[in-house]
This record gives structure tokens, sequence and C-alpha cells, in this order.
């Protein structure tokens, strides 16, 4: 294990220490979903977790809007760029302030302040002599924004797979090349990537050898302009990569600004998923050293989270929605589940089965219980004052065992959490909350408090005394992570405002004596089987809906997904054009119904089976409202054969009914006027 990142404990320096992390920021193309949100609450903890160890904190996160990517997927909305961006900035912004995330400023890349300090950048850069005109002929991933270098015409993207775009134009390079013995060293540094393993596919990535990379498009305007050079706009990456500078002031000319810049950067933690690793270790540094800037102190990737077996993205239609588990269990049980669940730096799975069992098992049977049985008898027993412990004959080795795991739990889970391992923190933490309770039913207090004699009340006074203070450094620990509920508790136990608990001093017996307990109540309501049935089914009504407006156009519009290949009512602009290839991959077919069945508790939705020639597939179609099921056996159907399965309601549907989609209506089924036979494709 490498020393920890940044000191907690005996710090000396805490006043003047400063603490700045970012999240990355995220593309506009696609509404929020718990993939956005895994990354932004695991930075909200760590940011959290700062102020309580008294670091002045500056937590950053914001939307990337300009680019290709964007541009396009606008016009297939049928919106300008700006009003796209507009509204779906808003929902990210909105949707962080409901989960109560922390974050001291929200960058958008096309505000002024941003669009200005980037030219900033820019000039900067150039006067360096790192940037020369030339001409790119090569391939481009607009999904990526990536320009893949040694691709022909025609190959798919290394990353995501859709096949590239051939990009001939005059453009502004960056000598990406001068900087490659200059990144090695840096990397020499074992902390400033994370974890091992991506550290490791970096260095082998850059010592393969570097290009020369183009900063600059000129083919479309959706960008911020290149100064002196309007006719070019600058490669999204290089705008939307500055924001972690331009957010706290570089390039301004207030001076309050500067101050801010030059108190915060460099960064301590860059948060960001794997997939975009490259752009943060290696163009990232070597844009700040062009400019002569320091680099960041650590880029911290984590994997991914997978939904169905593959990765949650807009693009594969698998996303889970925030909101949705914000309405049924609330922020904190999906801030828990998420570091507690994942091993940070590696994939991990949601679900909604595993969502409820971990806020049942750890947050309401474990925590919850913990608190409302231990004041609930302080309340009976001591009359709502926390009592004081025995010193004398009648301490146990038992009572000493608990103090002992809760010493442990606060070592360890300051060393585990500091190196992002919140899984195994949250475990040590947990552990504390398990000793207790088998401490309680051991030592029997509800027995206890039923006698009268001194030595028992003495007895009893210890063992709550005990429970009382291992509840109070668990709830002290877990509070970055569960805000909410810890907040409720510290209120409970008497000890007012958590904000102002100073986390560098917590060890165990400082719960003051006679403290007078608050209104006891449950923090976390235990969830039965209807609230994973609930969320189920918000997600998957949502997911069939028939597309419309709002998920064409946060699909990706690289690749002819059924979303945008198959528009309703508001159509691509003709400028936005595919290859024949591109379309040949969708393999549309002529089928029959052979049996149509409601799926039982959903209102939209319908099982149906279609014979395509080759083989009888199972579908589940979001039809319910527009079909009765008996009209439609029979009936002759277009269908996309070769979607990738997925889960509806528990049901596998092995592809997709091609309909219209109304705006305010009811999805109307594509059908033939001659008659087709069953198995024809479409093409
Ligand atoms: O890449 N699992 O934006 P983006 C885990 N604009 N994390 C996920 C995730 C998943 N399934 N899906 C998304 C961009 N994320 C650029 C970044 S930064 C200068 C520019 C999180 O909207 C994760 O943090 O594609 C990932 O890196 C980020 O969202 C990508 O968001
Ligand atoms: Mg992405």
């Amino acid at each position: 294990m490498s020393p920890a990142l940044f000191r907690t404990k005996n710090d000396k320096s805490k006043m003047s220490r400063k603490f700045y992390i970012t999240t990355p920021i995220y593309y506009v193309n696609a509404h929020p979903h718990i993939g956005h949100a895994y990354t932004t609450i695991a930075c909200d903890t760590i940011a959290r977790r700062q102020r309580l160890l008294g670091a002045e904190t500056f937590f950053l996160t914001g939307t990337d809007e300009h680019g290709q990517k964007i541009e396009r997927a606008a016009q297939a909305a049928g919106k300008t760029p700006q009003e796209y961006a507009d509204e779906i900035s808003a929902e990210f912004r909105q949707l962080w302030k409901r989960m109560g995330i922390s974050n001291d400023d929200f960058i958008r890349t096309t505000e002024d302040r941003h669009k200005k300090r980037v030219q900033e950048l820019f000039r900067h850069i150039r006067d360096n002599g790192y940037i020369y005109k030339g001409t790119y002929t090569g391939q481009y991933c607009v999904s990526d924004e990536l320009y893949v270098d040694g691709a022909q015409p025609g190959d798919p993207c290394p990353t995501c797979g859709r096949i590239t775009e051939t990009v001939h134009e005059e453009n502004y390079f960056f000598k990406l090349t001068a900087f490659q013995q200059k990144l090695l060293e840096l990397y020499a540094n074992p902390d400033f990537i994370r974890p091992e393993t991506r550290r490791n596919e970096v260095i082998s990535f850059v010592r393969s050898g570097l290009r020369d990379l183009s900063i600059s498009r000129s083919t479309f305007t959706w960008g911020i302009p290149v100064p002196d050079d309007p006719g070019h706009v600058i490669y999204v990456w290089l705008d939307a990569l500055a924001n972690y500078i331009t957010a706290i002031g570089y390039g301004s000319s207030h001076a309050a600004a500067q101050e801010t810049f030059r108190k915060f950067w460099p960064a301590d933690v860059q948060m960001i998923g794997k997939e975009i690793v490259r752009f943060h270790c290696v163009y990232w540094p070597a844009f700040l050293m062009a400019a002569g800037l320091a680099v960041p102190k650590a880029i911290v990737a984590h994997g991914w989270l997978l939904f169905e077996e593959s990765k949650m993205s807009k693009s594969r239609g698998n996303i889970v929605r925030t909101e949705t588990i914000l309405d049924v269990l609330g922020a904190d049980a999906l801030r828990y589940f998420l570091l507690r669940e994942v091993v940070f730096g590696q994939d991990g799975s949601f679900s909604f089965d595993a969502l409820v069992q971990r806020h049942n098992a750890d947050l309401a049977n474990g925590l919850g219980n913990l608190a409302s049985r231990t004041l609930t008898m302080i309340n009976r027993y001591f009359k709502g004052e926390v009592p004081y412990p025995s010193h004398a004959a009648s301490r146990t080795a038992a009572d000493d065992a608990i103090a002992h795991t809760a010493r442990k739990a606060i070592r360890e889970f300051t060393a585990l959490f500091d190196q992002f391992q919140f899984s195994r923190a949250l475990e040590t933490a947990w552990a504390l909350v398990a000793a207790v309770d088998k401490y309680i039913v051991e030592n029997e207090p509800w027995a206890l408090g039923e006698k009268q004699d001194e030595e028992s009340r003495s007895r009893l006074a210890t063992v709550l005394y005990t429970a009382a203070e291992a509840l109070r450094v668990v709830t002290a620990l877990a509070h970055p992570v569960i805000p909410d509920a810890t907040a409720k508790i510290w209120a409970q136990m008497g000890l007012g405002d958590i904000k102002k608990l100073a986390l560098n001093d917590l060890t165990w017996g400082q719960l003051p004596l006679s403290t007078k307990l608050g209104d006891v109540q449950p923090v976390f309501p235990r969830a039965d089987k209807s609230a994973i049935e609930r969320m189920q089914k918000m997600e998957d009504e949502r997911r069939s809906a028939p597309m419309t407006e709002a998920t064409a156009a946060g699909a990706d519009t690289t690749m002819p997904t059924p979303a945008s290949s198959l528009p309703a009512s508001t159509r691509p602009a003709p400028e936005q054009k595919i290859s024949i290839d591109d379309f040949a991959k969708v393999e549309l077919r002529v089928g029959v119904v052979k049996v149509a069945e409601r799926v039982p508790k959903s209102d939209k939705l319908l099982r149906l089976e279609v014979d395509i020639g080759v083989e009888v597939r199972q579908v589940v179609a979001g039809i319910a409202e527009a079909y009765a099921p008996e009209t439609l056996v029979g009936r002759k159907v277009v269908i996309v054969a070769n979607l990738a399965p997925r889960k509806l309601r528990g049901l596998e549907s092995n592809g997709m009914i091609v309909a219209a989609s109304l705006e305010d209506g009811k999805p109307v089924l594509a059908g033939f006027l001659e008659d087709v036979p069953v198995g024809a494709r479409l093409k």
C-alpha cells in the first residue's frame, strides 16, 4: 500500500491545508444516470470528509457541452446546441441539488468565463511554441471525440466499436511528442495514476510512442473559436479538460480569481471512469506542462457500473435513473450501496435486489436498529440522559473489547478510505456495528433494566454507554458517506450539528456524559419486496416506452441505434448522414405475432412471441396502451432482429418492434400494404 495521499492525523497545518477534487464534466447528450451519480457520490464523500478534517475544500463538477457529438445530438432533437445543452445541463444540476451533492461550483463549457480562459490557455501553449498548423487526414470517432491513430476508413473505433469517420482538414497540432519523456518521468510517481493497473496501461501506451495531436476542427462550428483564427474551433477535449483550471480562475484578469487558482491548483484528486484515462493521464498533463502549469497530484480511475452484464450507458439503453432510487429509498441508500458494494477501481454490478438487500441488512437492520434500540433504552432506563459508565468492578472484558474494536475501526477506516478503498473502509466500520449488536444481546440490558439493585444499574449504565459511544463512532465515520441519516442520528443523540464534527480528533470515550437525547425516530425504514418491484417497474416502463424525442435525442447519433435510425416526428437534419454499411448493421425483419399477452403488473408492456421465419422470438414491447393483445395475433410486424437481448420486468426481450412514435400519442406499429413473407429482410 502506498503512503496515504493526504494527511489526516495530527495534521498541524490543517487550518491552511487546501483540498481540490473534481469529477469529469458530463456530456450533455445523455440524461444523467447512476453511472454519473457514482463518480459524483464518491467525490462528494471525499469532499465531505476533507471538510470535516479541516481542509479548505473545493469540489467541482459540471457539464461538457461543445463538439460534434453534442451538435449532432441537438440536431437530432431539432434544437439548437445551446438550447439542448441548457436543458440537459439543468437536469444534472437539479439532480445533484436534489441529492444534496456538496459541490462548490458547477462549470459549463458554454459559459463565457470558460470560453475566454480556454482561449487564454490555447494562446499560452502556442506562445510557448507547442502548437503548429498542419493537415490532418485520418479517422475520428465522434462518440468518443477521439482521433484514432493508424486506423483506415471503415475501421471501428478501438474504444467503442463504432465505425470511425474520415477527417481531412487543416488543423492546429499540439506537439505531444515533445512530452513523451516528461510524461514517463511523471508516471514514476506511483500516486499520480491510480489504481496500479491503469498506471501500467498508460505507461505502456506512452512507451509505445506518441503522435502529435490535432487540437482544432474546421468543419463544424459548435466550439470555442481558436484565438486569431475563428475558422477553427478548439478540439473538444482540450476545451473540456481545461474546465478543471478555468473554473477556479485560471486565465482570469480578476485578482480574486487568480488568487483562487493559486490556492487550489494543482488538484489533489481528479476522479474519472476508466474509459477516459488516456485523455486525463496523457493529454491533460502534457497540455499543462506545455502551458508551464503544475500537473494534478492524482488521477484516480474507477471501474464501470454494469447493469445486466454490460456497461451502463445511454447508447446501450441499459441505464438506471438515479431519480427512481431517490423516490423509493433515498440518496443515502444509493450512496451506501455504491461505495460498499463496488470494489473501487473494479467494475461492479448494479441490481435493485442487491440495493434493497444492502439497505435492509446494513442500514435498516444494522446501523438503524443499533441507533433505535440503544437510544430507546437510554430513554426508558435513564430518562434520556447518557449514563455514566462504571469504572468499578462491574466492568468486563466485553466492554474493553468494544472500545478496542472501535479504535481499530477509526484507524482502519481512515487508512482505507484515504486509499479510496471505500468498500473495505465501510466494512471495518460495520464490523463495529456487528460487534455492538452481539454485545447488546449478550449483556441483556433489557434484563438488567428490570432490576433495581445498584450493581445491575451500574452494569446497565456501562452497557448503554458503551453501545452509545460505539454508535457515535460509527455515525461520525459514516457521515461523509450517508450524510442525511447520520445527521439525524447525531441530533437524536443530542450531539447537535454533525457538520461541526472534527474528524481529526475522533477517539473512543468522548461521548459527553449526561448528554440529553433528542427525539428518537427510526432513520431507515425497512424496504420490502414491493420496493424492488416499484423501482423495476418505473425503469422498465421508461425503457420500453416507444422512442420519444427525449430518448432519441440522447442516443448516440454516430451509430444507427433504433432510436436514431427510426426517428419519429423530429427528423435528423439532412447533413447528419450514415453510410450504407452503418445501416446494414441493423437487421430489420418481417415477423408474425403468434402469442400476445399482458405482462403482469405492468400497464404498458406486452409479451409477444414473434415468428421471424428462422425462429420464434420473445419480445417485450411497450405498446399495451395502444393495442389489445388479442388484436395482434396474426399481425405482421417489423422487428429489429439483432438487438442485444435485455430483460424487462424479469422477461428476456429478444428484439424490438418498430413503431412510429408520436409526440403525445400512442405508438403505431409499422406494417405493409402488400402481403410479405415472414422472415423477409428490410433493406
Ligand atoms: O466522458 N459506470 O463524459 P460522459 C461508472 N465529457 N461510471 C460511469 C458510467 C458507468 N456505467 N457511466 C458514466 C465524458 N460514468 C467527457 C468527460 S472530462 C474533462 C470530460 C461516469 O458523460 C464516469 O465518471 O461520457 C465516466 O468517466 C463519466 O461518467 C463519463 O461521462
Ligand atoms: Mg462516456
